[in-house]
């Protein structure tokens, strides 16, 4: 995966109606609807107290010898894989995080028989903890993990309340988390099952992602229908691209929808 460049980030917004009028529309798509996919990134957790990566108070802006970018990419996993668990400890594994409103939402239109599927970019399980059952996890797991040697798995325990590197019982090589790594490639099972859902879904909502980070980001493209709803807390550099745009928290959202 990679990084959206600069030149690239220019935004666009779309004006017009007020918050609780697109609230209206969506709620409107949703109810009239058996086939909506959702697509959504770090946003979606942060109101389970799970800091995202990019906004001001987001990970990527916080104080660490190196940028969190650089420690989650896979030459630094393994040049320097204590360093790469002293973050993965103190920032990537939060306990007691419970799912919010979005993830109880999301979770019952999928029970309702009116959501296909979930496809995510985060890696804290919450979708599943919510009740979800079809979650395209593009970015892998947190909550699965295994030897870098001999691919034994081990229950996530293992890796994210130890001190220090947790190794293997059976051949002592580093035990690391079943998340993608920057530099290397997505799973492509998972992504073009993902690519399925978007191409065939009504409505596609869009949520809780900056749409910075490739692969993962170019799935919009690939939706061809008319009821694509993005909602944001800040812009995206896909607004112009959707049919409707709320800059909202998502939790609120979903809670109204
Ligand atoms: P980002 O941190 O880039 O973007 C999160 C977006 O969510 C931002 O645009 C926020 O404005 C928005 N946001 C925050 N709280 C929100 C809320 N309550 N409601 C609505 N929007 C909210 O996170 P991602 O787009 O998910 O990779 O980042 C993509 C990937 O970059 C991640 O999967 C991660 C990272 O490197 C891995 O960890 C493997
Ligand atoms: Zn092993």
């Amino acid at each position: 995966m990679r990084e959206l460049g600069e030149v690239e980030k220019q935004t666009y917004t779309a004006g017009g109606m007020c918050v609780d009028g697109k609230i209206d529309v969506l709620r409107g798509w949703i109810a009239a609807s058996d086939n909506i996919v959702f697509f959504g990134g770090a946003g979606v957790s942060t109101e389970s107290g799970i800091p995202d990566f990019r906004s001001v108070d987001g990970l990527y802006n916080q104080q660490w010898d190196y940028p969190p970018e650089t420690i989650l990419s896979r030459t630094f996993f393994d040049r320097n894989p204590e360093e790469y668990y002293r973050f993965h400890h103190a920032k990537l594994v939060v306990d007691g995080v419970k799912p919010n409103r979005a993830h109880l939402r999301l979770a019952g239109l999928e029970r309702e028989g009116k959501l296909k599927a979930v496809i995510t970019q985060n890696i804290d399980g919450l979708h599943q903890a919510a009740g979800s059952k079809n979650v395209l996890e593009l970015h892998g797991s947190i909550l699965r993990a295994y030897c870098t040697k001999c691919r034994a798995p081990y229950p996530a325990e293992r890796m994210n309340h130890c001190e220090g590197v947790p190794h293997c019982d059976v051949c002592g090589g580093i035990v690391r988390p079943d998340i993608v790594l920057y530099e290397e490639p997505l799973d492509q099972r998972v992504m073009e099952r993902a690519l399925d859902y978007i191409q065939n879904a009504e409505v596609l909502i869009i949520g809780g992602t900056s749409l910075g980070v490739y692969p993962a980001a170019g799935l919009i493209h690939y939706y061809r229908g008319s009821k694509l709803a993005l909602v944001n807390l800040s812009e995206t550099p896909y607004d112009r691209y959707a049919d409707l745009v709320i800059h909202e928290k998502i939790g609120e959202v979903f809670s109204q929808v």
